[in-house]
């Protein structure tokens, strides 16, 4: 048995190299054992030594994106997992495209769930304001993610809270901002952050200690060395020459605050108030994205693969919501891929409008289904589900700010009207809503796919297409289709 010790718990790069010593080697995943940081190597397993010099394929885009979202799951299979996977994706180069192989779709999962962890972070955490003799002001918060997301989740909270001095604290990992970079090191105790607004002098203890910058950025260089022995290190011999030089850091840095206008830099306080990253974090579309994949604002989560967010230009005239993702949608991620995708790609055509410069999403982000045998059978969304998904279309209309809005169905329509309708009612004419934005009514194509004979289909079908010739016109100029 080969054994894989790894030093990070959550390093792609460093499980990416290994995997490579062991492709070149030739070694297969059956024979492979990985060691998250401090497990204990058993009799008759030999250490990593590898030589070897196959050539190792290369390994398509999507493979990479899983994987580093994946690693930070924290199921400690993830890294056999993926080599296994690995090794069979490069025999078989479709397996990144197959849903329903299980490795992929356990991969699939854990990715997902890693996003609704580092969604979540950035929604509860919460900042408490520690206020020095001068009023300065640092904020620091203890946050416990499900996976090692802190890494991956700290460059947001440096975006939108660029001008503070902030920690986050977790059992694994801190992160502490300083207001220019952003550095890494061991993880605490809940213990270590104030609960509640602390003044007066605390702030030493706290940042003095716990969140020195000094002792963060040691842990950022030395971090070939596992934090587990950092941690442990007699702090009187590495830290504290360090700890002079941090105190000069965050004279010089006190001084460039009280200099600079506060809005940029470090604030004084007023009334500190808990500081809620979620206020800020929809302000793009990837923002917004990362949001709905950590949407729990109805059970509809719990049994979807993943919430299938929007899809198309952010630049688009026109929007078509669907109803919600079907079972492919639900597998990819990605909305209209499915049959029902399949009939609207036809009828775009058809009608002349250029799928590719469309903006495309559903009105309930996570798929609804009843599950039977082995199929996933459509769950038509109720009003509280519409509803409460409403708060994320509401949102993406507002990045997006389409001109033309399309609505598939009875479900999207209840969405954008706030009120249920009768498809052959509404269709026809555009109706104008509240901020000049045209809403078109029509038929879900899905509903064309469930026509059984064929003339009411060539009806049905024909029908559609004219609403869409009809949005066509409407779109800029006139020339929808490019
Ligand atoms: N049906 C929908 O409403 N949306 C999809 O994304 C797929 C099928």
């Amino acid at each position: 048995m080969q054994v894989v010790q790894l030093q990070a718990l959550n390093d792609f790069g460093e499980w990416r190299d290994k995997a490579r010593a062991l492709l070149a080697a030739g070694v297969g995943p059956e024979a492979v054992s990985w060691r998250e940081p401090g497990g204990a190597a058993g009799l008759f397993e030999d250490a990593m030594q590898l030589h070897g010099n196959r050539p190792v394929g290369a390994v398509p885009p999507a493979f990479i994106e899983l994987a580093r979202q994946a690693i930070l799951h924290a199921d400690p299979e993830r890294f056999a997992l993926l080599y296994r996977f690995l090794w069979r994706l490069l025999g078989d180069r479709g397996l990144i495209e197959t849903a329903s192989d299980p490795d992929l779709s356990r991969l699939t999962r854990m990715a997902s769930a890693v996003r609704r962890d580092s969604h979540k972070m950035k929604a509860f955490v919460r900042f408490k304001a520690i206020v020095d003799d001068s009023g300065l002001e640092r904020f620091a918060a203890w946050f416990e993610p499900e996976h090692y997301t802190l890494e991956a989740t700290a460059p947001f909270f440096a975006r939108r809270f660029d001008g503070m001095i902030w920690a986050i604290v977790t059992p694994y990992r801190s992160a502490y901002w300083d207001g220019e970079s952003l550095a890494f090191g061991p993880g605490g105790q809940k213990s270590d952050v104030p609960q509640d607004d602390a003044v007066e002098g605390d702030w030493k203890t706290y940042f003095g200690s716990i969140f020195n910058p000094a002792r963060l950025k040691v842990a950022m260089m030395k971090s070939e060395m596992p934090v587990k022995y950092w941690r442990n290190l007699p702090e009187a011999e590495l830290i504290a020459p360090l700890i002079r030089g941090a105190r000069e850091m965050e004279a010089a840095m006190i001084e460039r605050a009280t200099t600079q206008p506060p809005s940029r830099h470090v604030r004084h306080r007023e009334r500190a108030a808990p500081v809620a990253a979620d206020e800020h974090a929809m302000a793009s579309l990837g923002d917004l994205r990362a949001a709905v994949e950590g949407c729990q604002r109805c059970p509809l989560y719990e049994q979807a693969t993943q919430a299938v967010f929007g899809e198309g230009p952010e630049t688009a005239e026109v929007m078509f919501v669907g109803e919600q993702p079907g079972d492919q949608e639900d597998l990819a991620g990605k909305p209209f891929i499915g049959p029902a995708g399949q009939v609207l790609d036809a009828a775009l055509a058809k009608s002349g409008i250029d799928r590719g410069r469309v903006y495309v999403t559903n009105a309930v982000k996570h798929f609804k289904f009843e599950p039977r045998g082995k199929r996933r059978i459509h769950q038509r969304p109720d009003g509280g589900e519409i509803q409460a998904c409403k708060f994320w279309l509401e949102h993406e209309i507002g990045l997006i700010k389409p001109k033309v809005i399309v609505a598939l169905g009875a479900t999207a329509a209840q969405s954008l009207l706030g009120r249920a309708v009768t498809i052959g009612k509404a269709r026809g004419a555009p109706i104008p809503l509240d901020d000049g934005t045209l809403l078109f009514v029509t038929n879900h194509p899905s509903y064309l796919l469930r026509i059984p004979d064929a003339a009411g289909k060539a009806r049905e079908q024909a029908k559609f297409e004219a609403d869409l010739t009809a949005v066509r016109a409407a779109m800029a100029g006139g020339s929808g289709g490019g």
